[in-house]
């Protein structure tokens, strides 16, 4: 039970703790299930991953927090001080987002469905771009921006037909994925001037899956980003090369996982000692970025306790009260995510897989895990599951939504 560099999790005494407080005395005020999240560690990523930019040259860089990784009014607050914009792909993630107090005018919209209901609520909300991922959509955002008499600022997503090396269930960026358009097709778009009555072509962008770890893929597509702008041939805002950057969750991840200052090194070498020297327009676009994981992941864990256990034959189960349907990365992708109990004396450990109360073979958060041997009532943490954690959750089997815990920077629940 090793803990990862970084994560709020510590053991000290053989007692497991989150952001230096006993989980133990945690779990005597909230009822497991729960999400725990540290500020602390949350504000550590992003301040990482914007230093890392400014360190490779990257000036100006937007930080467009992913939402769909981790909603948290609390959380998406400490964000919005912190600077952050959003990327958002709802009207419900809209709303939060400027609920949370992050601008407007660092708001990017992303997603292939944007409704005209949708649309109109960015419009009037006045975000920095949608990011428009077919033709048909733009149609629509040139219609709804006329009748609200505004222009509307819109970015095209470049689909640059690349294979990114993740799980097939996110990975985006190739023709047969739903997302983003075609250069050929974005070019043509530009001639055909009843589509730019009412909207103005302000940047491009692209994003062509998470929980990436090799990024050969990432540093194509960027190369492509940046000849694209080329051929379009105008003035850009911005180019936004999307989130993805993945983290080491566990021990297949850990061999070949890539730090945010490799990712931006990349992203450097692309854009800002490359593409920016063939740019002939005096303002050179700016770099959003789009992260969720990478910001989020490590600053969560997920705690829940042992009903029973129970033994057939040589398998060892030990039934939690967390189940899929609170969190489902494990089931839904195979994610693995580390798993710490309390410290026991005597070094024996069994074997265990941890399994939750849902009717699926699939609810199961890891198996055979080396953990001492379990009893009813024990608390159970699943590591780095801030990003796609609560967000995924569901009432599947008419249970309820876990809770979610702030530990806020002075150490305070909420
Ligand atoms: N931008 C766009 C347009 C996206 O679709 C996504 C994620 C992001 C940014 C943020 O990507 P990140 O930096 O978090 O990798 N539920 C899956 C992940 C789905 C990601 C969907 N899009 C999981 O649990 O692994």
């Amino acid at each position: 039970m090793t803990i990862k560099n970084s994560s709020p999790l510590s053991y000290k005494k053989g007692k497991l703790h989150f952001d230096n407080i006993p989980l133990a005395s945690i779990a005597q005020r909230v009822k497991t299930p729960f999400y725990l999240y540290s500020e602390k560690t949350l504000l550590d990523n992003y301040g990482l991953f914007l230093d890392s930019a400014l360190e490779a040259n990257i000036e100006k860089p937007l930080i467009c927090f992913a939402l769909k990784a981790n909603p948290n009014l609390k959380l998406l607050k400490s964000l919005a001080r912190a600077g952050a914009g959003a990327d958002i792909v709802s009207q419900g993630e809209l709303k939060r987002a400027l609920d949370a107090g992050i601008k407007a005018s660092k708001i990017v919209f992303s997603g292939v469905g944007k409704t005209g209901e949708e649309i109109k609520k960015g419009l009037k909300a006045g975000i920095y771009s949608f990011n428009v991922e077919s033709i048909e959509e733009l149609e629509l955002i040139n219609s709804e921006a006329r009748k609200l008499k505004k222009k509307a600022r819109v970015a095209f997503r470049l689909n640059p037909k690349v294979h990114a090396k993740t799980h097939k269930h996110i990975s985006t960026g190739f023709k047969t994925h739903k997302f983003g358009l075609l250069k050929e097709d974005i070019l043509k778009s530009l001639k055909k001037k009843s589509l730019w009555s009412d909207t103005d072509l302000v940047g491009l962008s692209m994003h062509i899956g998470s929980q990436l770890t090799c990024l050969k893929a990432t540093k194509k597509a960027i190369k492509e980003l940046g000849s694209l702008a080329l051929e379009v041939n105008r003035p850009l805002e911005f180019l936004d090369v999307g989130g993805g950057l993945g983290v080491d969750y566990g021990p297949e991840e850990e061999k070949r996982f890539s730090t945010p200052k490799q990712y931006m090194e990349i992203i450097s070498s692309e854009l800002v000692s490359s593409f920016y020297k063939k740019y002939s327009f005096d303002q050179k676009p700016r770099i959003v970025f789009e992260p969720g994981r990478v910001i989020a992941a490590r600053a969560g864990a997920f705690i829940t306790s042992v009903v029973r256990t129970k033994k057939s034959e040589d398998c060892h189960f030990a039934i939690v009260d967390g189940g899929m349907n609170d969190f489902v990365r494990a089931s839904l992708y195979g994610a693995y995510h580390d798993i710490l109990t309390e410290k026991k004396a005597g070094k024996k450990t069994i074997k265990t897989d941890i399994v939750g109360p849902i009717c699926e073979t699939a609810d199961c958060f890891g198996t055979a895990r080396s953990l001492p041997s379990l009893k009813a009532g024990d608390l159970i943490s699943v590591s780095d599951v801030g990003a796609y954690g609560f967000s995924m959750a569901s009432h599947y089997n008419m249970r309820n939504l876990p809770k979610e815990v702030v530990i806020s920077l002075k150490g305070k629940l909420s």
